[in-house]
């Protein structure tokens, strides 16, 4: 039987020279001997994931037909590089932004524009990492590691010092006037921080953040979402011991924190899985977890307005192409190996993205939602920050912030 299969397939093949030379060409992608593939040189492993069904989320996701957020100004044009994070001081200086170059900057009004308010290390230095527009380009890409990339920024209240998650330099610290900014955590567990996204400030003086993976560092961001793989975590720094707790593990791409107004619990984001979670820290249910919101995109930062909603940036959309790849990772084996750049496979995937930002209370209720369906204002946003009747809008990969007045003006 086993022979008689095998002659007939060696005829088919025979036969057939394009089979034959199919057969050859997808073992050869498999292979990617010469690493041509996205994935060429990475140990490539895709996994399922935990993630709501696209069906449901999609069906029941209150979507804003009049695409309002196109609204919005661009401000800062081409004077700002990829501002994921904006903070404002206790005083209503800034915004202050954690920049593509490695820089965190300050807004000082219009006659002296933007400063430099701190830098993640001493080998900080114009000519190596200050790239200007091309910060948020390939071009950046081999000098990010060295010149820090501030994901995450939060003034402590009390103290007015800023706390600063960074990509390649974990959790740090700079005073209220700025300058180089001090360590506090790099390693969590005996394991290095590779990829620390953002932070909250707990009021007994404990800080959450997030490290997003223990593969993947932020240059290869990409590779987490597409294999599916959980290996971030969620840790907290304790100052009076200086130590550093691992408090969850085995995250899909834990990326924004949010403690609530009375700080009973917190949220934070997980991008792979477009979802937002929620970690009691006190009650019945202390140290436990539970999904407050499916999305129907990729969620960034997370930040609380004045009545205590919960503002979250979500590149959208989840897509069918992106459905079936997660339920099959072989799919995704053989796809991320074809030898195509990147941005190639992700576009036939159809992951053209565009922006999304979302109110949630409290109990995980959708409250508002705000879409850019054509992507005036912004293709790609991290983080949305309400201020004094006023969203301001970052991103980690254009070079400008957006802003709208809220809640909005009806026309
Ligand atoms: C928005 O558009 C979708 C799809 O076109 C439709 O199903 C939905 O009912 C619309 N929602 C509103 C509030 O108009
Ligand atoms: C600064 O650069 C030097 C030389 O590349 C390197 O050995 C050192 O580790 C760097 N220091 C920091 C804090 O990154
Ligand atoms: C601060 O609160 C967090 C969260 O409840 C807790 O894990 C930590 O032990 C507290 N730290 C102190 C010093 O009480």
């Amino acid at each position: 039987m086993e022979k008689r299969l095998l002659q007939i397939k060696d005829v088919v093949l025979l036969q057939h020279p394009f089979i034959f030379l199919f057969v050859l060409a997808l073992s050869f992608i498999v292979m990617d001997p010469f690493e041509l593939s996205p994935v060429g040189g990475h140990d490539f492993k895709p996994v399922k994931n935990d993630i709501a069904p696209y069906k449901q989320v999609m069906g029941s996701w209150p979507w804003d037909n009049l695409s309002r957020l196109g609204q919005g100004n661009l401000e800062f044009k081409d004077d700002i590089f990829g501002p994921e994070s904006l903070e404002f001081d206790n005083l209503g200086r800034g915004p202050y932004a954690g920049l593509a170059d490695g820089r965190v900057v300050r807004w000082m009004g219009q006659d002296l524009g933007w400063e430099t308010f701190a830098t993640v290390t001493r080998n900080w230095s114009e000519e190596l990492c200050a790239q200007g527009v091309d910060s948020t380009t390939k071009k950046q890409w081999t000098v990010e590691s060295k010149c820090g990339r501030p994901l995450g920024l939060r003034f402590d209240r009390k103290s007015g010092n800023l706390y600063i998650a960074d990509a390649y330099y974990g959790l740090l610290v700079v005073g209220p006037k700025g300058g180089l900014a001090t360590p506090l955590a790099t390693e969590a567990d005996d394991k290095p921080i590779l990829f620390a996204n953002d932070l909250d400030i707990h009021h007994n003086g404990s800080i959450f953040f997030t490290d997003t993976s223990k593969r993947y560092n932020r240059v290869n961001h990409f590779f987490i979402l597409v294999e599916g793989e959980a290996t971030g975590r969620l840790l907290r720094y304790d100052p009076l011991t200086k130590t550093t707790h691992v408090v969850l593990e085995h995250l899909a791409f834990p990326n924004g924190v949010q403690l609530s107004k009375d700080h009973s619990f917190l949220l934070f984001t997980e991008t792979t899985n477009c979802r937002i979670i929620k970690y009691f820290l006190e009650g019945p249910k202390s140290g436990k977890t539970e999904v407050v919101a499916n999305l129907p995109g990729f969620p960034d930062n997370i930040r609380i307005n004045e009545n205590g909603d919960f503002w979250v940036a979500i590149d959208c959309c989840r897509t069918p192409m992106q459905e079936m790849f997660i339920h099959h990772p072989w799919l995704r084996s053989v796809y991320f190996r074809l030898p195509i750049p990147m941005r190639y496979l992700a576009r036939f995937a159809g992951m053209r993205m565009y922006t999304m930002i979302a109110l949630l209370n409290d109990k995980g209720k959708i409250v508002e939602v705000l879409e850019d369906k054509k992507g005036d204002v912004m293709k790609l946003v991290s983080e949305v920050k309400e201020v004094n009747g006023k969203l301001w809008i970052g991103t980690v990969a254009h070079n400008q912030i957006a802003t709208l007045p809220y809640p909005l003006q009806s026309h």
